[in-house]
């Protein structure tokens, strides 16, 4: 399973960006306004850090507008910008047109199985159920993650599953285990997927004796 970086924040995707196991990044509007920059100069410099897929969502709600600033979005770098459109019938029509120009898309807020497989009949390129949101109020994210990737099988969709609103490293491994595509995991959480304490005082050990051998 892929791991992307969820955020807008640039010092944390320079931290990530060369790391072996981050390939790209998802952004919302939300994240972008913490940042405190407009939606379309954030997208720029997060393209120049990083070479993977970017997702960079629309803010318009009406068809046109989305298209429109879906191809101003895909203009920025076609090579990596994702064009980010919410779960709404212009939505999907939006992502059904950008499919026939090449332009690949990612659902956004999906919260449950028939929302998904619109996405999938729609063509998107990635799709993104939403866990922490979801278990927040009450619903099961692991069984709905688990169902979206049987649909997926069932018919052979290619679009891939992206697990959003990952709240912990335990959403991660569960993400993992039923078999999506990508985790897009904010920065607290992927810093905390390296460590472990065994790790940690294995590693001190090891130190130690080794230093025990340096002059023998
Ligand atoms: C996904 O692409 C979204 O940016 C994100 O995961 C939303 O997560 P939240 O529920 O923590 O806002």
């Amino acid at each position: 399973m892929q791991l992307f970086i969820d955020t807008a924040n640039l010092k944390e995707i320079e931290e990530f960006c060369h790391c072996p196991y981050v390939k790209g990044v998802t952004t919302n509007p939300s994240l972008i306004a913490k940042e405190g920059r407009s939606q379309e100069e954030a997208i720029r410099t997060i393209a120049q850090l990083i070479d993977g897929p970017i997702s960079a969502e629309v803010t318009a709600t009406d068809l046109d507008g989305m298209l429109l600033q879906a191809e101003k979005l895909h203009a920025i770098k076609p090579e990596n910008i994702v064009v980010k459109l919410p779960m709404t019938a212009a939505g999907l029509e939006a992502c059904r047109l950008l499919a026939d120009r090449r332009i690949p898309t990612n659902v956004t807020l999906c919260f449950s199985l028939s929302q998904a497989l619109l996405a999938f009949e729609s063509k998107a390129t990635y799709v993104s159920p939403f866990l922490g949101r979801l278990d927040d109020n009450g619903w099961d994210s692991a069984r709905l993650i688990e169902e979206i990737v049987r649909v997926k099988r069932n018919y052979g969709y290619p679009t891939k599953i992206i697990c959003a609103s990952i709240r912990s490293v335990q959403h991660v491994e569960t993400c993992a285990l039923l078999g999506a595509d990508i985790a897009t995991v904010p920065y607290k959480v992927l810093t905390k997927l390296l460590s472990h304490p065994l790790t940690e005082s294995g590693l001190l050990s090891f130190a130690k004796d080794a230093e025990k051998t340096r002059n023998v």
